[in-house]
């Protein structure tokens, strides 16, 4: 890291700190990273692996798909294999309404994993999870603990933007549900960071985050259980700034738990 990128991370890392309500120097806060669009024509992909169906057939069911995945997710050995596999997809009108599957980012041999809800539009347009607005917040919240991206690998529990940017149906988390499992499982971390009401509810079953938050849970994911903290989503905090305090305590907690291991 030369000098200028360190007083940026600095600066962003002061500016999160001072919004969690933890004295700070004032400092000028860092401007948002820019990375330059995917082009939908290198996105592009044959998607063969969904149901197909023939020309006089009714169109696949959500089981369908649902089931596609699962099979596919199962015969995937490494992530490259389950990247590749997921790129390549047909996830029906999932798929088709956006450009492309965006799969992870960060350090794949992490120690933590961050698993948040869907891809947005700034998602869907770099093939990246969160790099827009709420993932540059969410970056300057682990990089608070001293967490960047060589120390944390981000993915989503929905890997294709959900049309419109809506929130993810039922049928869609259940349909990605084998894939984000697979994922995690061959991700191997030691910790997972759960962050918002619906990768929470997908993977752990509970709902109202709001008396969840902060606590840790199992998850048992192909025979490894591995401690889940619950938190809130940096979209969220764009929302409810004063929720900051709470993710900053969450932050102290995992830095606690990262401790042990
Ligand atoms: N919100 C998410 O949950 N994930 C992203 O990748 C971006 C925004």
């Amino acid at each position: 890291m030369d000098a200028a990128q360190f007083e940026k991370s600095l600066a962003s890392v002061l500016s999160w700190w001072d919004e969690a309500g933890v004295e700070t120097p004032a400092l000028a806060p860092a401007k948002p990273k820019k990375r330059a669009p995917i082009k939908r024509e290198n996105l592009q992909s044959a998607k063969p692996a969904a149901p197909r169906a023939a020309p006089d057939a009714p169109p696949p069911t959500d089981d369908a798909f649902a089931k596609a995945a699962a099979d596919i997710a199962a015969k995937c050995k490494t992530l490259a294999d389950l990247k590749a596999a997921v790129e390549s997809f047909n996830a029906g009108g999932l798929s088709d309404a956006a450009r492309g599957a965006v799969f992870s980012r960060g350090n794949s041999a992490a120690d933590v994993m961050i698993i948040g809800e869907a891809p947005g539009a700034p998602e869907d347009a770099a093939g990246k999870p969160f790099i827009g607005p709420s993932g540059q917040l969410l970056d300057r919240i682990f990089a608070s603990i001293g967490l960047g991206e060589d120390s944390l690998y981000m993915t989503n529990v929905v890997n294709w933007r959900p049309p419109n940017n809506r929130k993810p149906n039922e049928s869609e988390i259940a349909l990605c549900l084998p894939i984000i499992k697979r994922h995690i499982a061959l991700a191997k971390p030691k910790l997972i960071v759960l962050v918002g009401g619906v990768s929470m509810a997908a993977l752990t079953g509970q709902k109202g985050i709001t008396k969840t938050r902060g606590s840790w849970e199992t998850l048992e994911i192909e025979g490894a259980a591995i401690p889940a903290l619950i938190t809130y989503h940096p979209a969220y905090l764009l929302r409810q700034p004063h929720l900051k305090r709470d993710v900053w305590r969450d932050m102290l907690s995992l830095k606690a738990r990262i401790a042990q291991l």
